[in-house]
């Protein structure tokens, strides 16, 4: 079979590159070789053990934790409240099955050839590219003249246990527990960490977080990283920064030795889940067979373009450089198909939304205020509460704030933290407004609906300038 483009990998990178090539006319395959369970499914780490599931789960016990803590506020309450975790689970799966099936169904609406096995580089064989694809030791030979390399990544390993998904989890054995663990431990106070930690915590799990790092959540702002480690503490998460982790016994349950400011203690808990960060799955593409250049992690070395150092040859998505998120491998996607297309469409780092889903959720874009500081940049900032927010109030959830920070000068807004319900949505205005290079002025002179959380925002924004309304 011969394609204008093949795309190695079905993740939010992949198959999203895939759709977009075959609707500017490419002939385009997709090969992914995921498995759930002994079955194919497309929609990689992001769909299958990732972004979706964890999204799931988190909604779950969120409604759980409402049901036995704070539904009693609004005069609702039931005897012997109980979690079914088998059914959580079950619904889980559904919406993956679904999900799944749905981008089958996309694929076959652009037609679009989908694949399934493990894809690696053969040739190259005059202006094409020659891959081979193994399904299961079936082989098949597939020529083209773009590759889109889009293999994403995978957990990274402690060096001093091995991951079996039985006692010992990564993102995809936390994610399938089908019973509460009494005493669960985290290594790594990331992103995964305080996601999963946030669901087994709320479904009864005693939770201890072990972080290497001395400092909370460094990568966001501080005040954002403050209010959220004093909110997830008082839901009764245990979070342990500075610790240096050392053995680990997994004989009758699990035991953690680690050291925390020279004290040596020990953890015993009954599953370990390692969230260490992860790293890019490029082992099985035969690189060195055509002379495609991985940097010493693991990363496809990329351009600004995602074009690597073979012609017709592009990455995307978590197997390059850059924050690994799945909204920022789609839009690699995307702009990879339209650029083997003749297009010159732009992708700007600075404007890549995050977004961390614990209670309160934490989003932000654009630079924090340490930052600005270290780069010389004055500027002035707007803070407002969701205390003062009647929809907050409304809505029970009245935790945090939302802080501008913009320019001294020009007032345009260099970045936009946010603390408190719903942030998750909440971000995409500040992300319009940094796009259109927006100033703090033009989102305090914009109407916001009332009572909306939305309104926390024009609130910040009326605050840069010391006009704020409600606070
Ligand atoms: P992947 O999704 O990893 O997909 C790559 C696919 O390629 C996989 O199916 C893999 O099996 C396949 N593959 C690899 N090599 C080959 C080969 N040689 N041949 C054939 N197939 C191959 N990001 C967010 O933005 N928001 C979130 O809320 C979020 N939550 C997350 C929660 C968890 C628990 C985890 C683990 C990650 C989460 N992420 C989240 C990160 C997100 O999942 C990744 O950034 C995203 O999936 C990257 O997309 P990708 O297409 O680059 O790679
Ligand atoms: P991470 O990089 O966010 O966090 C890993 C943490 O483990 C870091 O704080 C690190 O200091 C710590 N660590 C590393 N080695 C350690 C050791 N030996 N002992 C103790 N601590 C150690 O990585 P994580 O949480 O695994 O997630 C991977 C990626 O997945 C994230 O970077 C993120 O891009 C993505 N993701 C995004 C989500 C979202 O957007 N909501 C949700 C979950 C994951």
């Amino acid at each position: 079979m011969n394609f204008d483009v093949i795309v190695i990998g079905g993740g939010p990178g992949g198959y999203v590159a895939a759709i977009r090539a075959a609707q500017l006319g490419l002939t385009t395959a997709c090969v992914d070789g995921f498995l759930r369970g002994n079955k194919y499914s497309l929609g990689g780490t992001c769909l299958n053990v990732g972004c979706i599931p964890s999204k799931a789960l988190l909604q779950s016990s969120e409604n759980y934790a409402e049901l036995t803590h704070s539904f009693i506020e609004h005069g609702i309450s039931c005897d012997n409240p109980k979690i079914d975790i088998k059914q959580m689970q079950k619904r889980k799966d559904d919406i993956i099955s679904k999900n799944a099936s749905g981008i089958s169904f996309l694929f076959k609406k652009n037609k679009i050839t989908e694949l399934h096995g493990w894809a690696s580089f053969v040739t190259r064989d005059g202006n094409q590219w020659s891959i081979e694809v193994d399904d299961n030791g079936q082989k098949q030979k597939l020529l083209a003249t773009h590759i889109i390399i889009a293999t994403g990544s995978i957990p990274r390993e402690l060096s001093q246990i091995a991951v079996d998904n039985k006692n010992v989890l990564d993102n995809a054995g936390a994610l399938a527990l089908t019973d509460t663990p009494k005493e669960l431990c985290i290594i790594g106070a990331g992103v995964i960490g305080l996601e999963m930690g946030s669901v087994w915590k709320r479904l009864g799990s005693n939770v201890t977080i072990l972080e290497v790092m001395d400092k909370f959540l460094p990568s966001a702002d501080e005040q954002i990283s403050k209010e959220l480690h004093k909110n997830l503490i008082k839901q009764g998460l245990i979070i342990k920064n500075g610790v240096k982790i050392g053995d680990i016994i997994d004989k009758d349950g699990i035991t953690v030795h680690y050291d925390e400011a020279g004290q040596q203690h020990e953890l015993k808990c009954d599953k370990l889940m390692v969230a260490i960060g992860r790293v890019p799955n490029t082992n099985g593409l035969n690189a060195s067979a055509v002379g495609l250049k991985i940097d010493e992690r693991g990363f496809v070395i990329v351009d600004s373009e995602c074009k690597t150092n073979l012609e017709n040859v592009w990455a995307i998505g978590d197997c390059v450089r850059g924050p690994m998120l799945a909204h920022k491998a789609s839009d690699e996607g995307v702009i990879v198909a339209e650029r083997i297309s003749g297009q010159h469409p732009h992708f700007d780092f600075n404007t890549i939304p995050w977004v961390i889903y614990t209670n309160p959720e934490v989003a932000w874009v654009g630079q924090t205020e340490k930052q600005l500081q270290d780069a010389g940049i004055s500027f002035k900032k707007g803070v407002a509460n969701f205390m003062s927010n009647g929809r907050a109030l409304g809505l029970g959830n009245s935790v945090g704030f939302v802080k501008i920070l913009a320019d001294e000068t020009t007032d345009r807004i260099l970045g936009v933290h946010m603390v408190g319900p719903f942030v998750s949505e909440l971000i995409s205005e500040a992300v319009v407004a940094m796009e259109f290079k927006a100033s703090s002025e033009d989102l305090a002179r914009i109407i916001h609906a009332h009572p909306s959380l939305s309104e926390v925002t024009h609130e910040a924004a009326l605050a840069c300038d010391n006009r704020q309304l409600h606070g």
